[in-house]
């Protein structure tokens, strides 16, 4: 399988296609720390991953040839390392502004960057950061997404978009559409229109808003998602005043 991208600029302009591999997130690590300069904005998609990695030290499970899976390069020197969590906003809402119009605006982000439809995962996203000194230097953006896959054995919550639209998606096609919307949220990121990006990433948030169930510290409880401060942290109100939580420290609770 070979693929190219013709939309955009610089995002998959350059883009490797590999047949099988551990995890493209690794094998673009790997590229970095060993071969001369890359190209920003660098793809790398794998048909096959045999060791894909999730966030939190999980597996990223995907059917061969079903779905995409493949990392992106992104040499992003000029963001300050406190504000690295608006790359994160940048590529979920990429993600999903593809996926809205292609699911009927079935998608969403599930904080901080999962990409949902309805209570159900359709893909994930995960960054590694490259840091020279104290500063970014790159930024490895694997993204999964489950397209074509019918099902999805032990993963509850896992769905794909053939499954929510009963229709087969061209994975390149798909793939060029990935990459040219992601390189839009991206430029506007270099641009600096951070408060556009904030309440675009609201928008699609879900919760935002909304009343719903969490559980923190091992209590249940009722909160309003309120928003994500400057590092990324989620901001959920309940009877008890608004608390600020990390990944580790809050579950939604569906
Ligand atoms: C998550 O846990 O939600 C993040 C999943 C990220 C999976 C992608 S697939 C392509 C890239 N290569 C990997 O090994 N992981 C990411």
């Amino acid at each position: 399988m070979q693929f190219t991208t013709n939309y955009g600029l610089f995002i998959g302009k350059n883009l490797i296609t590999l047949k099988e591999v551990d995890s493209t997130n690794s094998y673009a690590r790997e590229l970095l720390a060993n071969s001369g300069p890359v190209p920003d904005g660098t793809v790398i998609m794998a048909v096959t991953q045999t060791g894909g990695r999730g966030q939190a030290g999980s597996a990223w499970l995907s059917e061969p040839g079903k779905n995409l899976t493949f990392s992106m390069i992104l040499h992003c020197g000029f963001l300050p390392p406190p504000d690295q969590f608006y790359l994160s906003i940048a590529v979920s809402l990429g993600v999903v502004d593809v996926l809205k119009p292609e699911l009927g605006g079935r998608a969403s982000i599930k904080w901080p960057n999962d990409i949902y439809s309805g209570n159900q995962k359709l893909g994930g996203i995960l960054i590694e950061n490259i840091l020279s000194g104290n500063r970014l230097k790159s930024s490895v953006i694997g993204i999964g997404l489950n397209v074509n896959q019918l099902s999805f054995p032990n993963l509850g919550r896992a769905v794909s978009m053939r499954q929510l639209k009963n229709a087969v998606f061209d994975l390149e096609l798909l793939l060029g559409k990935l990459c040219h919307s992601v390189e839009i949220r991206y430029l506007q990121l270099k641009a600096g229109h951070w408060d556009r990006l904030r309440h675009d990433y609201h928008d699609d948030l879900l919760g935002y808003g909304a009343p719903a169930r969490y559980s923190a510290d091992s209590e249940e409880f009722e909160g309003t998602i309120r928003g994500v401060t400057r590092e990324g942290k989620l901001l959920v109100e309940s009877a008890k005043g608004t608390g600020t939580y990390d990944k580790k420290q809050i579950r939604f609770i569906f």
